[in-house]
């Protein structure tokens, strides 16, 4: 893939007008890093509640303050001792998720894997913001609601309205109104459901202290209560609905990533299994595996960046605006105002920094015991999958917890046949690069 149109045109290409497309490493902490003058562009004020405007949310947020001032409120919702607690519900679908291949496994049918790590991310995230599943593995991986589609919608709506705000959304809503209407009517839901158990009182800042799994919601109302007057009333369906609508097509795409790699190099797939099979036998692998013995298993840490290295999430360029007076960036001077950001597709398939095999899989380029440290760590500034700098991802380790309790399991339980091992999975680009049909037939493991 080289790069793309980089490899043609270089470093900066113009891919609209007043839009530029980078691939620049040393250009990457100037357009992102921590205190870099840049905001993110009114691409992003489509993330956001129409009614309230871009500092609705923490995605969508634009003004850097304030941005700031958001985040340092949410850190918390999401740290390394949160995660922690979000385990048990983790555990708790993956069990399910597991009862349902054990049956499949059984009868020999053949599923789209895809679908099914989906109805999981979506499942997962869902118990850890609020308690419930929305049950779509629990149903066999239908979604009779829709709210997979109602997703990939909005989605769709927000990716073509955000290229073209404000002007261009009554031409979008005259086209694709009722995809949009039909998502909003997805997302006003789980935002009431936040409100309104705030006010019934249903869920209740005591639950914090009688000992069982806390949820995000509840992390929420305790930060609300602790603090209404910067903690306003929106944010709490701001807050809980972010990772809906940030942390479930984003993660399934990833282990669909995982999951088709690994399948089609069926060594990599073996390396896994035999580096599992060792740390069970030498008893630093339970069951269910925690998160701290995933993260110990050097090899399924290494395919997993390769994962999201070779087909990161996002597939468009993350927009940045040049502040007042323009800006230079790698040699070119960019006029206030212009928009620019670097493709996390574009910066992964950079052969200078990843090398001539960029389109090859290979979790070994990750492997830190024959790989020399400068050349890991300018990999692993120019690695992309969950952003850089102060807009970094901040549910990052929410699925990292997803992806470390799942596959592991899979990998213990089941063998795969890919159907169609030579044929890539079909991709469809919102901004959100989703796979559709890998199509496998899933056996016990021999
Ligand atoms: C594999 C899974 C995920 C990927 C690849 C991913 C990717 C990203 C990226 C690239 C950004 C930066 C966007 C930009 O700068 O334009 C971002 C931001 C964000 N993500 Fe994620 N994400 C993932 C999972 C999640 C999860 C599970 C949640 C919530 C639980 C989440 C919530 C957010 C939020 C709220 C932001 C905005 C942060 C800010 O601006 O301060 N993401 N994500």
């Amino acid at each position: 893939m080289d790069g793309f149109v980089h490899a043609q045109y270089g470093k900066v290409v113009r891919v609209a007008p007043n839009k530029y497309s980078i691939d620049d490493p040393a250009a990457c902490k100037l357009i992102y890093g921590f205190g870099a003058p840049l905001k993110k562009s009114t691409w992003y004020s489509m993330a956001s509640d129409p009614k309230i405007g871009p500092n609705h949310n923490l995605f969508s947020v634009q003004d850097r303050e304030m941005h700031a001032a958001m985040r340092k409120r949410q850190a918390g919702f999401y740290s390394m001792t949160s995660i922690k607690t979000y385990e048990p519900f983790v555990d708790e679908c993956v069990s399910v998720f597991l009862e349902q291949f054990d049956r499949i496994s059984k009868s020999g049918e053949i599923i789209d894997l895809q679908i099914w790590l989906q109805s999981y991310a979506l499942d997962a995230i869902s118990q850890m913001t609020y308690g419930v599943r929305h049950g779509l593995v629990d149903n066999g991986a239908r979604d009779p609601d829709k709210h997979m589609q109602w997703l990939w919608d909005l989605q769709y709506f927000m990716t073509l309205g955000g290229l073209t705000f404000p002007w261009g959304l009554p031409l979008l809503l005259l086209r694709y109104g009722s995809i949009f209407s039909g998502a909003m009517k997805f997302v006003d839901r789980l935002d009431k459901q936040a409100e309104e158990k705030f006010d019934n009182g249903t869920v209740k800042e005591t639950a914090l202290d009688d000992g069982r799994p806390v949820t995000f919601f509840e992390k929420v109302l305790k930060a609300r209560n602790a603090n209404a007057e910067d903690f306003e009333k929106y944010h709490i369906g701001s807050s809980t609905n972010a990772n809906m609508l940030a942390g479930s097509d984003t993660t399934s795409i990833a282990l669909s990533s995982i999951m088709y790699h690994s399948l089609k190099s069926t060594h990599v797939w073996k390396r896994l299994r035999e580096e599992l099979n060792e740390a069970i036998s030498n008893g630093s692998v339970t069951q269910p595996i925690t998160f701290e013995q995933a993260q110990n298993l050097h090899y399924f840490q290494c395919v997993l960046k390769e994962a999201l290295r070779v087909h990161p999430s996002i597939g468009l360029p993350m927009w940045r605006l040049i502040p007042q007076g323009g800006m230079e960036i790698g040699g070119t001077f960019f006029p206030e105002s212009t928009w620019i950001g670097i493709n996390p597709w574009v910066a992964h398939h950079n052969k200078e920094v990843f090398g001539n095999d960029i389109d090859v899989f290979n979790p070994d380029r990750w492997d830190a015991n024959t790989t020399p440290k400068p050349k890991l760590d300018q990999m692993a500034a120019y690695s992309l999958a969950f952003g850089a700098g102060s807009r970094t991802c901040i549910g990052k380790n929410v699925s990292i917890l997803e992806m470390n309790k799942l596959i592991p399991e899979l990998v213990r339980r089941y063998d795969f046949d890919l159907l169609q091992p030579d044929k890539e999975p079909e991709i469809e680009n919102n901004w959100f690069v989703k796979q559709k049909h890998i199509n496998v037939r899933v056996q016990p493991a021999q």
